[in-house]
């Protein structure tokens, strides 16, 4: 019988991170060990909240832990022109049901790791401040990682300037130091997640389970849909994060290629963008 892939959630919640945390409590191919929070899509208190308000409207019970407020150089950014000013917009939400850890996201991510009987997978949907900061910590436990999973760049455009994706844009340094790092990376840029799009379909399919959780998802994707539509034209949005997570549930839903990427840090026009060197 295969085990379950031990898994840590690194988000910043934001709508597509909240799918994200659904499929990663409920799938029975992975075994989540904890959620750690990283600013983003919002302040780094609004997405800790939503993290804990999304455990609380499905039942899920995990240790969660607040990350980087501010990225390795530079400010903080945010996204509420795509998420709202609470940076999950949409639904009602019920209140935490149970306290955030007192660790740190690092000090969680390296307990987590160190206590689990297997390597442990990272699954960053957000910007890569927490895992840097975990692999600069804490060189001892690289080993036990079997990949990082993450969410972020493009093997073409940018979504946040012309050439950046904005997980890698709020924080190329920690992209650097986590595509410098060695370790068994799997990248899902926009070129993949632009496939995976809430539409009316797939929305009707959620709404026909009738529950309220179903309705919840419904309501907070039709607040998506609102926005991507507004901002970008986009008719259907793309789901971007639970991408990271679906690989590595079932490494058939994508086609992965092998290549070289980097991220630039100086470009005037173009910081933040990853290059892929795919031919
Ligand atoms: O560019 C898409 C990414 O930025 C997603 O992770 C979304 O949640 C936002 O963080
Ligand atoms: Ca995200």
């Amino acid at each position: 019988m295969t085990l379950p892939t031990p898994i840590i959630l690194d988000c910043d919640p934001g709508h597509d991170d909240a799918m994200a945390i659904l499929l990663a409590a409920a799938n029975p191919a992975v075994e989540l060990l904890g959620i750690t929070t990283v600013s983003g899509n919002g302040s780094l208190e609004k997405v800790t909240y939503n993290a804990l308000r999304m455990c609380a409207v499905a039942g899920i019970v995990v240790p969660v832990a607040k990350g980087a407020n501010d990225p390795l150089a530079g400010k903080a950014s945010a996204a509420p022109s795509i998420h709202g000013a609470s940076a999950l917009d949409g639904a009602e939400l019920p209140e935490p049901n149970f306290e955030l850890s007192p660790l740190t996201a690092v000090e969680l991510i390296a307990k987590l790791v160190t206590e689990c009987d297997r390597k442990v997978t990272l699954i960053p949907t957000g910007p890569l401040t927490n895992i840097a900061m975990f692999l600069q910590t804490h060189p001892e436990l690289h080993s036990k990682i079997e990949h990082i999973s993450f969410m972020g760049g493009s093997t073409e455009r940018g979504n946040w300037t012309p050439y950046a994706e904005f997980n890698i844009w709020a924080d190329p340094e920690a992209a650097d130091v986590v595509l410098r790092s060695g370790l068994p990376l799997i990248m899902s840029g926009l070129n993949v997640t632009h496939q995976a799009l809430a539409t009316p379909e797939v929305l009707d399919r959620i709404s026909a389970l009738d529950t309220n959780l179903a309705h919840t998802v419904v309501d907070l994707m039709k607040f998506f849909a609102t926005t991507y539509q507004d901002v970008f034209g986009m008719p259907d949005p793309p789901v971007h994060d639970p991408v990271a997570l679906a690989i590595i549930i079932d490494m058939s839903v994508a086609k992965l290629v092998s290549a070289p990427v980097a991220v630039e840090l100086t470009g005037l026009l173009t910081r933040g963008a990853t290059v892929v060197e795919i031919y």
